[in-house]
Protein backbone atom coordinates (compact mmCIF):
# COMPACT_ATOMS: atom_id res chain seq x y z
CA UNK A 1 0.00 0.00 0.00
CA UNK A 2 1.48 3.48 -0.44
CA UNK A 3 1.43 6.52 2.23
CA UNK A 4 -1.10 8.50 0.12
CA UNK A 5 -3.05 8.07 -2.90
CA UNK A 6 -1.70 7.22 -6.27
CA UNK A 7 -2.92 10.18 -9.16
CA UNK A 8 -5.84 8.60 -11.16
CA UNK A 9 -6.96 12.26 -12.47
CA UNK A 10 -8.61 11.43 -15.42
CA UNK A 11 -9.36 8.21 -15.22
CA UNK A 12 -12.91 6.49 -15.78
CA UNK A 13 -13.97 4.12 -13.37
CA UNK A 14 -17.47 1.97 -13.80
CA UNK A 15 -18.01 0.80 -10.65
CA UNK A 16 -20.24 -2.32 -10.00
CA UNK A 17 -21.78 -2.58 -6.45
CA UNK A 18 -23.32 -6.16 -5.68
CA UNK A 19 -25.47 -6.94 -3.05
CA UNK A 20 -23.35 -8.34 0.29
CA UNK A 21 -22.67 -6.57 3.45
CA UNK A 22 -19.24 -5.54 1.99
CA UNK A 23 -21.51 -3.11 -0.45
CA UNK A 24 -21.10 -0.46 2.14
CA UNK A 25 -17.72 -0.49 1.85
CA UNK A 26 -18.05 0.11 -1.85
CA UNK A 27 -18.79 3.70 -0.45
CA UNK A 28 -15.30 4.36 1.56
CA UNK A 29 -13.78 2.63 -2.51
CA UNK A 30 -16.10 5.13 -4.28
CA UNK A 31 -14.56 7.92 -1.55
CA UNK A 32 -10.96 7.03 -2.12
CA UNK A 33 -11.20 6.49 -6.24
CA UNK A 34 -12.60 10.30 -6.28
CA UNK A 35 -10.15 11.72 -3.50
CA UNK A 36 -7.38 9.88 -6.19
CA UNK A 37 -9.00 12.11 -8.80
CA UNK A 38 -10.78 9.62 -10.87
CA UNK A 39 -14.35 10.13 -12.03
CA UNK A 40 -16.49 7.41 -10.76
CA UNK A 41 -20.09 5.85 -12.06
CA UNK A 42 -21.86 3.68 -9.97
CA UNK A 43 -23.95 0.78 -11.18
CA UNK A 44 -25.87 -0.92 -8.39
CA UNK A 45 -27.33 -4.43 -8.90
CA UNK A 46 -31.07 -5.06 -7.26
CA UNK A 47 -29.82 -6.59 -3.99
CA UNK A 48 -26.91 -3.94 -3.15
CA UNK A 49 -30.03 -1.64 -2.69
CA UNK A 50 -31.05 -3.62 0.10
CA UNK A 51 -27.18 -3.22 2.30
CA UNK A 52 -26.91 0.57 1.04
CA UNK A 53 -28.43 3.67 -0.04
CA UNK A 54 -27.80 4.65 -3.91
CA UNK A 55 -27.98 8.49 -2.08
CA UNK A 56 -24.95 7.14 -0.17
CA UNK A 57 -23.00 6.95 -4.06
CA UNK A 58 -24.35 9.86 -5.72
CA UNK A 59 -23.54 12.49 -2.92
CA UNK A 60 -20.15 10.59 -2.82
CA UNK A 61 -19.51 10.70 -6.66
CA UNK A 62 -21.41 13.80 -7.83
CA UNK A 63 -23.17 10.97 -9.96
CA UNK A 64 -26.80 9.70 -10.00
CA UNK A 65 -26.11 6.30 -9.66
CA UNK A 66 -27.02 4.27 -12.69
CA UNK A 67 -29.18 0.62 -11.67
CA UNK A 68 -31.91 -0.53 -14.20
CA UNK A 69 -32.03 -1.09 -18.12
CA UNK A 70 -35.22 0.28 -18.09
CA UNK A 71 -34.97 4.44 -16.84
CA UNK A 72 -35.51 6.40 -19.93
CA UNK A 73 -34.29 9.56 -18.55
CA UNK A 74 -30.96 8.08 -17.49
CA UNK A 75 -31.28 6.03 -20.73
CA UNK A 76 -31.55 9.60 -22.94
CA UNK A 77 -28.20 11.02 -20.78
CA UNK A 78 -25.73 8.19 -21.28
CA UNK A 79 -27.44 5.18 -23.05
CA UNK A 80 -26.10 1.94 -21.38
CA UNK A 81 -23.83 1.18 -24.44
CA UNK A 82 -22.26 4.40 -24.44
CA UNK A 83 -21.71 3.75 -20.59
CA UNK A 84 -19.76 0.62 -21.23
CA UNK A 85 -17.49 2.25 -23.54
CA UNK A 86 -17.41 5.78 -21.45
CA UNK A 87 -15.45 3.65 -18.85
CA UNK A 88 -11.64 3.07 -18.66
CA UNK A 89 -12.06 0.11 -16.36
CA UNK A 90 -15.14 -1.48 -14.65
CA UNK A 91 -14.73 -2.73 -11.38
CA UNK A 92 -17.13 -5.06 -9.33
CA UNK A 93 -16.96 -4.44 -5.74
CA UNK A 94 -18.04 -6.33 -3.69
CA UNK A 95 -19.00 -9.59 -6.40
CA UNK A 96 -21.09 -11.47 -5.15
CA UNK A 97 -21.16 -15.25 -5.92
CA UNK A 98 -24.16 -14.60 -7.92
CA UNK A 99 -22.97 -11.80 -10.03
CA UNK A 100 -19.60 -13.96 -10.39
CA UNK A 101 -22.06 -16.46 -12.46
CA UNK A 102 -23.56 -14.48 -13.92
CA UNK A 103 -20.83 -12.30 -15.78
CA UNK A 104 -18.79 -16.26 -16.13
CA UNK A 105 -22.02 -17.24 -18.22
CA UNK A 106 -22.45 -13.84 -20.07
CA UNK A 107 -26.23 -13.01 -18.79
CA UNK A 108 -27.52 -9.68 -19.35
CA UNK A 109 -30.46 -9.59 -17.13
CA UNK A 110 -29.42 -6.45 -15.47
CA UNK A 111 -27.90 -3.47 -16.11
CA UNK A 112 -24.55 -4.00 -14.62
CA UNK A 113 -24.43 -7.56 -16.27
CA UNK A 114 -25.56 -6.29 -19.19
CA UNK A 115 -22.84 -3.54 -19.56
CA UNK A 116 -20.15 -5.85 -18.63
CA UNK A 117 -21.12 -7.83 -21.45
CA UNK A 118 -21.45 -4.62 -23.92
CA UNK A 119 -17.66 -3.57 -23.16
CA UNK A 120 -14.40 -4.35 -24.61
CA UNK A 121 -12.70 -2.70 -21.52
CA UNK A 122 -11.25 -4.46 -18.52
CA UNK A 123 -12.91 -6.07 -15.84
CA UNK A 124 -11.66 -5.97 -12.55
CA UNK A 125 -13.64 -8.40 -10.05
CA UNK A 126 -13.56 -8.24 -6.01
CA UNK A 127 -15.12 -11.21 -4.51
CA UNK A 128 -16.90 -11.04 -0.99
CA UNK A 129 -19.25 -13.91 0.11
CA UNK A 130 -19.08 -16.52 3.01
CA UNK A 131 -16.28 -18.75 3.09
CA UNK A 132 -18.19 -21.92 2.14
CA UNK A 133 -19.52 -20.15 -1.01
CA UNK A 134 -16.54 -19.07 -2.13
CA UNK A 135 -14.97 -22.18 -1.78
CA UNK A 136 -17.73 -23.68 -4.09
CA UNK A 137 -16.77 -25.64 -6.78
CA UNK A 138 -19.36 -23.70 -8.90
CA UNK A 139 -17.75 -20.31 -7.52
CA UNK A 140 -14.04 -21.34 -8.25
CA UNK A 141 -15.33 -22.34 -12.07
CA UNK A 142 -16.60 -19.51 -12.88
CA UNK A 143 -13.50 -17.83 -11.49
CA UNK A 144 -11.61 -20.19 -13.35
CA UNK A 145 -13.46 -18.78 -16.66
CA UNK A 146 -13.27 -15.18 -16.09
CA UNK A 147 -9.64 -15.26 -15.17
CA UNK A 148 -9.32 -17.49 -18.82
CA UNK A 149 -10.77 -14.51 -20.44
CA UNK A 150 -8.41 -12.26 -18.46
CA UNK A 151 -11.02 -10.42 -15.99
CA UNK A 152 -8.59 -9.40 -12.88
CA UNK A 153 -9.62 -11.01 -9.56
CA UNK A 154 -8.65 -8.97 -6.98
CA UNK A 155 -8.66 -10.91 -3.62
CA UNK A 156 -10.50 -11.73 -1.35
CA UNK A 157 -8.78 -12.03 1.74
CA UNK A 158 -9.49 -13.98 4.91
CA UNK A 159 -10.63 -13.00 8.20
CA UNK A 160 -13.52 -12.43 9.81
CA UNK A 161 -16.75 -12.59 8.33
CA UNK A 162 -19.95 -10.58 8.84
CA UNK A 163 -21.91 -14.14 8.88
CA UNK A 164 -19.92 -14.72 12.30
CA UNK A 165 -17.10 -17.15 10.62
CA UNK A 166 -13.88 -17.05 9.82
CA UNK A 167 -12.05 -17.74 6.28
CA UNK A 168 -11.64 -16.78 2.71
CA UNK A 169 -13.59 -14.59 0.99
CA UNK A 170 -13.54 -10.89 2.59
CA UNK A 171 -13.55 -8.32 0.27
CA UNK A 172 -10.38 -6.45 0.01
CA UNK A 173 -9.71 -3.54 1.78
CA UNK A 174 -10.50 -0.08 -0.42
CA UNK A 175 -7.41 1.26 -0.27
CA UNK A 176 -5.59 -1.69 -1.67
CA UNK A 177 -8.25 -1.80 -3.80
CA UNK A 178 -7.86 1.90 -5.03
CA UNK A 179 -4.37 1.00 -5.00
CA UNK A 180 -4.85 -2.25 -7.30
CA UNK A 181 -6.87 -0.06 -9.74
CA UNK A 182 -3.85 2.36 -10.15
CA UNK A 183 -1.63 -0.47 -10.90
CA UNK A 184 -4.14 -1.86 -13.75
CA UNK A 185 -4.76 1.28 -14.96
CA UNK A 186 -0.83 1.20 -15.52
CA UNK A 187 1.19 4.94 -15.22
CA UNK A 188 -0.66 7.63 -17.31
CA UNK A 189 0.75 11.15 -18.68
CA UNK A 190 3.12 12.93 -20.38
CA UNK A 191 6.00 10.88 -18.95
CA UNK A 192 4.08 7.43 -18.64
CA UNK A 193 7.14 5.22 -19.19
CA UNK A 194 9.74 7.21 -18.94
CA UNK A 195 12.51 6.82 -16.72
CA UNK A 196 13.73 9.67 -14.66
CA UNK A 197 16.54 9.98 -11.87
CA UNK A 198 15.97 12.81 -9.34
CA UNK A 199 19.07 13.61 -6.94
CA UNK A 200 17.81 15.12 -3.82
CA UNK A 201 18.73 16.36 0.09
CA UNK A 202 21.95 17.23 1.46
CA UNK A 203 25.44 15.22 1.16
CA UNK A 204 27.38 14.57 4.48
CA UNK A 205 31.23 14.55 4.06
CA UNK A 206 33.35 12.69 6.69
CA UNK A 207 35.53 14.23 8.65
CA UNK A 208 36.46 11.57 11.07
CA UNK A 209 34.12 8.80 12.44
CA UNK A 210 31.68 10.49 14.43
CA UNK A 211 31.38 14.22 12.88
CA UNK A 212 30.66 15.43 9.13
CA UNK A 213 30.55 18.78 7.57
CA UNK A 214 26.71 19.05 5.85
CA UNK A 215 23.99 21.64 4.45
CA UNK A 216 20.83 23.03 5.45
CA UNK A 217 18.69 20.91 2.69
CA UNK A 218 15.59 18.98 3.91
CA UNK A 219 15.16 17.25 0.49
CA UNK A 220 11.79 18.60 0.68
CA UNK A 221 11.40 19.98 -3.20
CA UNK A 222 13.36 17.16 -4.58
CA UNK A 223 11.10 14.51 -3.07
CA UNK A 224 8.34 16.93 -4.18
CA UNK A 225 9.57 16.95 -7.68
CA UNK A 226 10.09 12.99 -7.94
CA UNK A 227 6.62 12.66 -6.52
CA UNK A 228 4.99 14.73 -8.97
CA UNK A 229 7.39 13.23 -11.85
CA UNK A 230 5.97 9.84 -10.63
CA UNK A 231 2.29 10.79 -11.15
CA UNK A 232 2.98 12.47 -14.38
CA UNK A 233 3.76 8.75 -15.38
CA UNK A 234 7.77 8.55 -14.89
CA UNK A 235 9.55 5.45 -13.56
CA UNK A 236 11.78 7.55 -10.95
CA UNK A 237 14.84 6.70 -9.16
CA UNK A 238 15.69 9.16 -5.96
CA UNK A 239 18.81 9.03 -5.65
CA UNK A 240 18.86 10.75 -1.86
CA UNK A 241 21.20 12.13 0.74
CA UNK A 242 20.34 11.89 4.47
CA UNK A 243 16.65 13.04 5.47
CA UNK A 244 13.63 12.28 7.14
CA UNK A 245 11.33 11.77 4.34
CA UNK A 246 9.28 8.73 3.61
CA UNK A 247 9.67 7.53 -0.08
CA UNK A 248 7.21 8.76 -2.78
CA UNK A 249 4.61 6.60 -4.16
CA UNK A 250 6.17 5.74 -7.71
CA UNK A 251 10.06 6.37 -6.34
CA UNK A 252 12.28 3.40 -5.90
CA UNK A 253 15.11 5.51 -3.63
CA UNK A 254 18.92 5.15 -3.36
CA UNK A 255 20.26 6.19 -0.32
CA UNK A 256 23.49 7.69 -0.45
CA UNK A 257 25.73 10.26 2.10
CA UNK A 258 28.95 11.77 0.62
CA UNK A 259 28.91 13.32 -2.39
CA UNK A 260 31.28 10.59 -4.46
CA UNK A 261 28.93 8.39 -3.82
CA UNK A 262 25.86 10.04 -4.97
CA UNK A 263 27.85 10.82 -8.33
CA UNK A 264 28.36 6.76 -9.26
CA UNK A 265 25.04 6.37 -8.55
CA UNK A 266 23.47 9.35 -10.63
CA UNK A 267 26.06 7.85 -13.36
CA UNK A 268 24.50 4.20 -12.81
CA UNK A 269 21.31 5.48 -12.88
CA UNK A 270 21.55 7.77 -15.73
CA UNK A 271 22.72 5.14 -18.14
CA UNK A 272 19.18 4.41 -19.07
CA UNK A 273 17.80 7.47 -17.89
CA UNK A 274 15.65 9.93 -20.71
CA UNK A 275 15.37 12.87 -18.10
CA UNK A 276 17.98 13.46 -15.38
CA UNK A 277 17.16 16.38 -12.57
CA UNK A 278 19.89 17.47 -10.12
CA UNK A 279 17.98 18.64 -7.08
CA UNK A 280 20.18 17.92 -4.32
CA UNK A 281 22.56 20.18 -2.49
CA UNK A 282 25.92 18.49 -2.75
CA UNK A 283 28.94 19.22 -0.86
CA UNK A 284 31.34 20.94 -3.32
CA UNK A 285 34.69 19.89 -1.34
CA UNK A 286 35.17 16.96 1.24
CA UNK A 287 37.84 16.63 3.67
CA UNK A 288 40.75 15.69 2.32
CA UNK A 289 41.94 13.13 5.07
CA UNK A 290 39.21 11.99 6.71
CA UNK A 291 40.78 10.93 10.34
CA UNK A 292 39.82 6.71 11.13
CA UNK A 293 39.66 8.11 14.87
CA UNK A 294 38.01 10.94 16.61
CA UNK A 295 39.91 14.06 16.28
CA UNK A 296 40.85 15.31 19.59
CA UNK A 297 40.58 18.63 20.89
CA UNK A 298 44.15 19.74 21.01
CA UNK A 299 45.07 23.93 20.13
CA UNK A 300 42.66 26.80 20.33
CA UNK A 301 42.19 26.62 16.17
CA UNK A 302 42.36 23.80 13.87
CA UNK A 303 42.82 23.56 9.97
CA UNK A 304 40.89 21.31 7.82
CA UNK A 305 42.37 20.77 4.20
CA UNK A 306 39.32 20.29 1.86
CA UNK A 307 39.05 19.00 -1.92
CA UNK A 308 36.76 19.79 -4.64
CA UNK A 309 34.19 17.45 -5.16
CA UNK A 310 32.94 16.43 -9.05
CA UNK A 311 29.88 18.46 -10.18
CA UNK A 312 27.77 15.58 -10.54
CA UNK A 313 25.81 17.27 -13.29
CA UNK A 314 28.69 17.61 -15.16
CA UNK A 315 29.81 14.05 -15.13
CA UNK A 316 26.34 13.17 -16.06
CA UNK A 317 26.35 15.26 -19.20
CA UNK A 318 29.86 14.17 -20.34
CA UNK A 319 28.83 10.00 -20.00
CA UNK A 320 25.30 11.25 -21.59
CA UNK A 321 25.53 14.08 -23.99
CA UNK A 322 21.77 13.54 -25.33
CA UNK A 323 20.27 13.48 -21.84
CA UNK A 324 17.29 15.79 -20.80
CA UNK A 325 18.88 17.90 -17.75
CA UNK A 326 17.70 20.42 -15.61
CA UNK A 327 19.63 21.65 -12.37
CA UNK A 328 18.91 23.74 -9.43
CA UNK A 329 20.96 27.26 -8.76
CA UNK A 330 20.31 28.52 -5.27
CA UNK A 331 21.93 32.08 -5.24
CA UNK A 332 21.92 35.35 -2.76
CA UNK A 333 22.39 37.69 -5.49
CA UNK A 334 21.67 38.38 -8.91
CA UNK A 335 19.75 35.09 -9.45
CA UNK A 336 19.39 35.37 -13.33
CA UNK A 337 22.75 35.83 -14.52
CA UNK A 338 24.29 33.13 -12.03
CA UNK A 339 21.91 30.93 -13.14
CA UNK A 340 21.59 31.38 -16.86
CA UNK A 341 25.98 30.76 -16.28
CA UNK A 342 25.18 27.21 -15.15
CA UNK A 343 22.54 26.67 -17.19
CA UNK A 344 25.64 27.09 -19.94
CA UNK A 345 28.47 25.80 -18.24
CA UNK A 346 26.84 22.79 -16.96
CA UNK A 347 25.50 22.41 -20.31
CA UNK A 348 21.59 21.99 -19.04
CA UNK A 349 18.08 22.22 -20.63
CA UNK A 350 16.35 24.13 -17.82
CA UNK A 351 17.81 25.68 -14.62
CA UNK A 352 14.88 26.19 -11.37
CA UNK A 353 16.72 29.15 -9.71
CA UNK A 354 15.77 30.44 -6.08
CA UNK A 355 16.92 33.04 -3.49
CA UNK A 356 18.36 31.70 -0.66
CA UNK A 357 19.24 33.40 2.60
CA UNK A 358 17.93 33.41 5.97
CA UNK A 359 14.52 32.05 6.56
CA UNK A 360 14.00 31.12 2.57
CA UNK A 361 13.83 28.22 0.53
CA UNK A 362 16.09 25.55 2.64
CA UNK A 363 13.74 23.44 5.50
CA UNK A 364 10.66 25.53 4.68
CA UNK A 365 7.68 24.12 2.89
CA UNK A 366 7.15 27.64 0.62
CA UNK A 367 9.48 28.31 -2.15
CA UNK A 368 9.30 30.28 -5.22
CA UNK A 369 11.19 29.66 -8.38
CA UNK A 370 12.77 31.18 -11.94
CA UNK A 371 12.80 28.80 -14.76
CA UNK A 372 15.54 29.80 -17.26
CA UNK A 373 16.39 28.09 -21.18
CA UNK A 374 17.87 29.09 -23.86
CA UNK A 375 15.88 32.25 -25.21
CA UNK A 376 12.98 32.24 -22.27
CA UNK A 377 12.14 31.99 -18.74
CA UNK A 378 9.36 31.47 -16.96
CA UNK A 379 7.99 32.49 -13.35
CA UNK A 380 6.76 30.42 -11.00
CA UNK A 381 4.93 31.70 -7.88
CA UNK A 382 5.90 31.28 -4.31
CA UNK A 383 3.39 28.35 -3.32
CA UNK A 384 3.78 25.03 -0.92
CA UNK A 385 6.81 23.15 -2.38
CA UNK A 386 4.11 20.32 -3.42
CA UNK A 387 2.16 22.95 -5.41
CA UNK A 388 5.44 24.48 -6.74
CA UNK A 389 6.92 20.86 -7.72
CA UNK A 390 3.74 19.76 -10.12
CA UNK A 391 4.16 23.19 -11.73
CA UNK A 392 7.51 22.70 -12.40
CA UNK A 393 7.43 18.76 -13.33
CA UNK A 394 4.43 20.23 -15.96
CA UNK A 395 7.02 22.47 -17.59
CA UNK A 396 10.05 19.89 -17.81
CA UNK A 397 7.12 17.51 -19.34
CA UNK A 398 6.49 19.80 -22.01
CA UNK A 399 10.05 21.12 -22.77
CA UNK A 400 10.69 17.37 -22.98
CA UNK A 401 8.11 16.59 -24.74
CA UNK A 402 8.36 18.83 -27.38
CA UNK A 403 12.64 18.77 -27.47
CA UNK A 404 15.01 20.98 -26.39
N1 LIG B 1 25.43 20.09 -8.36
C1 LIG B 1 25.94 18.86 -8.68
N2 LIG B 1 27.14 18.44 -8.19
C2 LIG B 1 27.87 19.23 -7.41
C3 LIG B 1 27.38 20.53 -7.07
C4 LIG B 1 26.16 20.92 -7.56
O1 LIG B 1 25.27 18.11 -9.40
N3 LIG B 1 29.04 18.81 -6.94
C5 LIG B 1 24.16 20.52 -8.92
C6 LIG B 1 23.07 20.77 -7.94
O2 LIG B 1 22.29 19.62 -7.68
C7 LIG B 1 22.25 21.84 -8.65
C8 LIG B 1 23.28 22.59 -9.44
O3 LIG B 1 24.38 21.72 -9.56
O4 LIG B 1 21.34 21.29 -9.56
C9 LIG B 1 23.71 23.91 -8.87
O5 LIG B 1 24.32 23.75 -7.67
P1 LIG B 1 24.99 24.99 -6.84
O6 LIG B 1 25.65 24.42 -5.65
O7 LIG B 1 24.00 26.07 -6.63
O8 LIG B 1 26.00 25.54 -7.87
P2 LIG B 1 27.52 25.38 -8.03
O9 LIG B 1 27.74 24.75 -9.36
O10 LIG B 1 28.12 24.71 -6.84
O11 LIG B 1 28.02 26.87 -8.16
P3 LIG B 1 28.45 27.95 -7.07
O12 LIG B 1 29.21 27.22 -6.03
O13 LIG B 1 29.24 28.89 -7.88
O14 LIG B 1 27.17 28.55 -6.56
Amino acid sequence: MTDSPPDLRGRRILLGVCGGIAAYKAADLSRRLIEAGADVQVVMTDNAARFVGAATFQALTGKPVRDSLWDAQAESHMGHIELARWADLILVAPASANTLARLAHGLADDLLATLVLASDRPLAVAPAMNRLMWNAPATQDNLATLRARGVRVLGPGAGFQACGETGEGRMREPSDLRDDVAGLLGPHGPLAGRHAVVTAGPTREPIDPVRFITNRSSGKQGYALARALAQLGARVSLISGPTQLAVPPGCVRIEVETAAQMCAAALDAAASAELFVGTAAVADYRVQDVATDKIKKTGTTMQLALVRNDDILVRVRAARPDLFMVGFAAETENLEAHARDKLARKQLNLIAANRVGPGRAFDVDDNQLSVYWAGGQRELASAPKDVLARELALLIAEHFVTGP
